[in-house]
Order: structure tokens, then C-alpha cells, then sequence
């Protein structure tokens, strides 16, 4: 096997670790997968009720997406890994959170993950990231508008800031517009619910 095949495999099979349902089980909570919006992520986590869960559910996952996209930056020219591997990486460990072996393949829709990756690729592209989740998040209260508005802005961020420092990775900004393409798609349900005004709020409990 390839390193960067090795890589992409790690990263995938370090995304497939589901920790709302993980978390949820360890703190004697029940399974995301059956209450709200059914999705095993922080947001639904948090309709349990349990704050903490939410939080560590929320920096577990987005810490796996950063994990893998780091120890590509820190480690990977060694073997041979450059951009290609740390967008395919980041990429990887995206899609095992949205089709985690470990799980059937039924996984979250990616936001922590994604945070997580993005802030790898580039720290202050997080940080963008993360203010416009918190100012949408604030103002409207609605965690999936938030996350579908930062998956469309993040992308453009990259190349706005890549341009003006004139070294845009491509392949970066490649992974990211799929991430964010594949991260609205998984909000269609989402979508629907914002349309039809019966989304559930920030905060709000679900059973
Ligand atoms: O993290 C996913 C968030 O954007 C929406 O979650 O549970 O409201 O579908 P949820």
C-alpha cells in the first residue's frame, strides 16, 4: 500500500468513529440516532439535554478531521505527502463521519468534522468559519442555517485569502467545495424544515 493511500485509509477509518453515539453510550444517555432530528451529531446531542455531552460530542469529532490533516502537515513529507494528500486526507476523514464503517455507514452530516479539517488546512479559515457559524447561529438561532451558510462561504473564503497570498493550494479548494457540497446536501431534510419554518431551534429539547 501507497502512503498515501495508508493515509486517506487512516483518516477515513478515524472519521468513522460516530462520538455522539460513542459519547451518548459512555455518559448513559440514549442514542442520538432515535430522538430529533435523529442525526448523530452535537446539535442533536444537545436536544438530550446534556450540555457537556454536546460539547465533547462537538470537539471530538471536529478534532478527528484535524487530527488526520495535521499529521499529514507534520509528518507527511518524510513519505512523500504533499497538498494532494492533506486535501484527500481532510477529505477522507469527512466522508467516514457521513458514512462511518463502524456504523453502516449511516453517519452525521459533517459540520464538526469539516470545522475540524478546515482549521488544519488553514487556522485563520477556521476562525472565519467559526465566526460566521456564531453570527448566524446568534442571530437566527438555527444550527443547520448556520452550518449551510458557512459551507457555501468557506470555499470562497479560501481562494479570497489563498489570492491575495498568492499561493492557493487547488486541491484544497477542490476538497473543500466538495465537503461543502456534500455538507448542504446531507441538510436537505434541514432545508425543508427551514421552508417550511418547522426547524427546531438552538436550545430547544426534542424527544
Ligand atoms: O450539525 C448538524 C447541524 O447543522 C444540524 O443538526 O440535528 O438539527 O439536523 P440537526
Amino acid at each position: 500500500m501507497t502512503y498515501p493511500l495508508l493515509a486517506t485509509v487512516a483518516a477515513y477509518l478515524i472519521g468513522s468513529l460516530s462520538f455522539a453515539v460513542l459519547v451518548s453510550r459512555l455518559m448513559g444517555l440514549n442514542d442520538p440516532r432515535t430522538y430529533g432530528s435523529k442525526n448523530p451529531g452535537a446539535t442533536n446531542v444537545l436536544r438530550s439535554g446534556s450540555k457537556a455531552a454536546a460539547i465533547i460530542t462537538l470537539l471530538l469529532d471536529a478534532f478527528k478531521g484535524w487530527l488526520p490533516v495535521m499529521a499529514v502537515k507534520w509528518w507527511g513529507g518524510a513519505y512523500g505527502l504533499g497538498d494532494g494528500s492533506v486535501a484527500l486526507v481532510g477529505l477522507a476523514a469527512f466522508l467516514g463521519h457521513l458514512y462511518p464503517v463502524f456504523f453502516r455507514f449511516q453517519g452525521g452530516k459533517g459540520v464538526a468534522t469539516a470545522a475540524g479539517v478546515i482549521l488544519a488546512f488553514e487556522p485563520w479559515l477556521g476562525l472565519a468559519a467559526l465566526a460566521t457559524w456564531l453570527i448566524i447561529a446568534i442571530f437566527f438561532r438555527y444550527s443547520s442555517l448556520a452550518s449551510i451558510v458557512t459551507a457555501v462561504f468557506a470555499p470562497a473564503y479560501f481562494l479570497l485569502g489563498n489570492r491575495v497570498a498568492w499561493d492557493a493550494p487547488g486541491v484544497q479548494v477542490l476538497s473543500l467545495a466538495v465537503m461543502g457540497l456534500l455538507l448542504v446536501w446531507r441538510h436537505s431534510e434541514n432545508i425543508n424544515r427551514l421552508l417550511a419554518g418547522t426547524e427546531s431551534k438552538l436550545g430547544a429539547k426534542k424527544k
